[in-house]
């Protein structure tokens, strides 16, 4: 038995999440969770919502609210919607949490002890009408290049062309769109990043299991032009980690705050303080996963998140917590995702395309985009989610395979055995060549899910329904009914059997379905199977059991026209 500790990127506050989001940290972290402690592995699973930042202010603006009551309401939004996709876990927090501005100015002041952090002074645009400074992406104007009337201060969207904001023609600020603007100068702290060069070139080159998503991100990012830039890690906002060290103010800096990518992965840490807090435990228990002093030395640190995060997660973080000189807990392992497209195009938060997490549970319980999302998870390159496929994949295993197999064979006892496994017959029907496939299944299955790779895990659990399917055509109990009770018999508890041991397996996948199967089977005892073989012994003769409803609906055609139809357009 191991300690793993799995954190999820944490989403941002401002709006609900759509399901490319969601698949690119979220739900496979989960699947691993859940996986896990499954295999009875001791898991701590954190999630949080990230806060901080202009995007946030914004969008509390546009919803006319304080920012903090803002982001309280959208916690409690998304908290809801990550329950109803069933994410388990074991906190989910908030970086705007006392537990996290304490973290983020601890760590910040031993980063100054160690000499990491040094004042810059830098021109800015200033809008006096909006009585703030504007970040880049927050000055619109038209672009010197192509003529678009809408670039913003870092990028024209139209010819991609990178921009300074003073570039900009007509510039205006985005937040007002105010034209008073003038260039102040203000002052910055930032993070000596390229002094850590050498120690965090040394760390990732000694990652050689780490997915070539993740690495080749890193090394460019560290080896590309400049290599690795010194950051700036404050910003003239309100809303964030006042800058402070341990407490105390640092001159010239009243009135800032921290960037809100320094205190976003201190979360994670932080998030995991607010556990023990909300569980009335000491300061001893949040520790002991995180401090290699107090006991996180045998933990297993698994980080899962998509792939513009992964500079932030392979440079900036650990190099606050190498910077830090104190023995904190650095990543074992990061799972990096590529995108999810939608339906030929892009999922979009701003303009609104795409399913949402909300919406996606309104049209369908969380199990159907579950299978669908981790069996399609952008895991070697971008996917794309398409009504199609999604209909075909959830018709097809879900429905036709899976949800067949349990709704024959619970039925068919029942209407000549009743509701508890028949004796009789051997114990054993599978042919042997059945079997080592089956175990064989079960064995890449196990393999996969260890290693994360999500695709192959569910392709071999999918062959595991198949084979049952397969298996069960071909012994066709009902027609051997009639001449050979007793062996069709033998073949039903069997079957039953089957249906308790996919129950299991499939949990970390679709867990609310394995629920519903577990309990009609009558069966509490959820233990990972240690063979295929003797898994099938487990419900005895006489065990009662009752038959489920319905496991899985099949998306009609007419249905997914109008989903198609419904989605196509913006979100209102
Ligand atoms: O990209 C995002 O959605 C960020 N909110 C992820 C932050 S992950 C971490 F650093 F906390
Ligand atoms: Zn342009």
């Amino acid at each position: 038995m191991a300690r793993i500790l799995i954190t999820s990127a944490i989403p941002y506050i401002n709006g609900i999440k759509h399901l490319g989001n969601l698949v690119g940290s979220q739900l496979p972290a989960d699947l691993y969770a859940r996986y896990a402690r499954a295999r009875g592995h001791e898991v701590m699973f954190i999630c949080a919502t990230d806060e901080h930042g202009t995007p946030a202010e914004l969008a509390a603006a546009k919803a006319g609210k304080p920012v903090a009551e803002y982001c309280a309401e959208m916690y409690e939004v998304q908290k809801a919607l990550s329950d109803g996709f069933r994410l388990s876990f074991d906190h989910f927090g908030r970086s705007s949490s006392a537990r996290n501005r304490a973290l983020t100015q601890h760590f910040a002041a031993r980063l100054a002890e160690a000499g990491l952090i040094e004042e810059v002074t830098e021109s800015q645009v200033y809008s006096v009408a909006d009585g703030r400074f504007l970040p880049d992406r927050y000055i619109e104007g038209t672009c010197p290049n192509c003529g678009y009337d809408k670039a913003r201060g870092d990028q024209c969207e139209n010819c991609t062309k990178q921009l300074d904001p003073t570039d900009l023609i007509e510039p205006r600020s985005a937040v007002s769109g105010s034209t008073d603007l003038e260039v102040r100068e203000t002052r910055h702290l930032y993070l000596r990043q390229s002094a850590m060069r050498g120690k965090l070139a040394e760390w990732i080159d000694s990652k050689t299991d780490w997915p070539v998503l993740t690495t080749s991100i890193a090394k460019k990012w560290l080896n590309d032009g400049d290599g690795l830039q010194d950051r700036g890690i404050t910003r003239d906002l309100d809303w964030g980690v006042p800058v402070q060290f341990d407490g105390a103010p640092w001159s010239g800096m009243e009135g800032k705050v921290f960037y809100v990518w320094f205190d976003a992965p201190i979360e994670y840490i932080a998030a995991t303080a607010e556990w023990a807090d909300a569980n009335g435990l000491d300061e001893a228990a949040w520790r002991r996963w995180w401090r290699l002093d107090e006991g996180a030395e045998d933990v297993r640190y698994v980080q899962f998140m998509g792939k513009d995060n992964v500079p932030f997660h392979t440079l900036s973080f650990p190099a606050t917590i190498m910077g830090s000189g104190e023995p904190w807990k650095l990543v074992d392992y990061i799972k990096s995702f590529n995108y999810l497209n939608y339906d030929g195009g892009q999922f979009s938060t701003s303009q609104g395309r795409g399913v949402f997490m909300d919406q996606a549970l309104e049209i369908l319980p969380a199990d159907y985009w579950r299978w669908w999302l981790l069996s399609h998870a952008p895991e070697n390159s971008d996917a794309e989610f398409t009504w199609e496929n999604f209909q075909a994949s959830v018709n097809k295993d879900l429905a036709d395979v899976l949800g067949n197999f349990v709704s024959r064979v619970t039925k068919f006892c029942r209407s000549k055995f009743g509701e508890a496994v028949p004796e009789g017959g051997p114990d054993m029907p599978f042919d042997a060549a059945t079997r080592d496939a089956f175990q064989g299944y079960m064995n890449n299955y196990q393999r996969h899910m260890a290693e994360m790779d999500i695709r192959k895990a569910a392709r071999e659990l999918r062959a595991m329904w198949a084979l049952g399917n397969e298996w069960l055509q071909a012994a066709e109990p009902w027609a051997l009914y009639k001449q050979d009770e007793d062996e069709a018999a033998a073949r039903i508890r069997w079957s039953l059997n089957l249906i308790r041991f996919y129950a299991i397996v499939s949990a970390p996948f679709i867990p609310d379905t394995s629920d519903r199967v577990l309990e009609a089977m009558n069966c509490e005892d959820r233990t990972w199977p240690s063979g295929v073989e003797t898994a099938l012994t487990a419900l005895p003769p006489g065990h009662a059991f009752t038959v489920p409803d319905n496991l899985f609906r099949k998306i009609a055609d007419a249905e997914r026209e109008d989903w198609q139809a419904r989605f196509a357009g913006q979100r209102a």
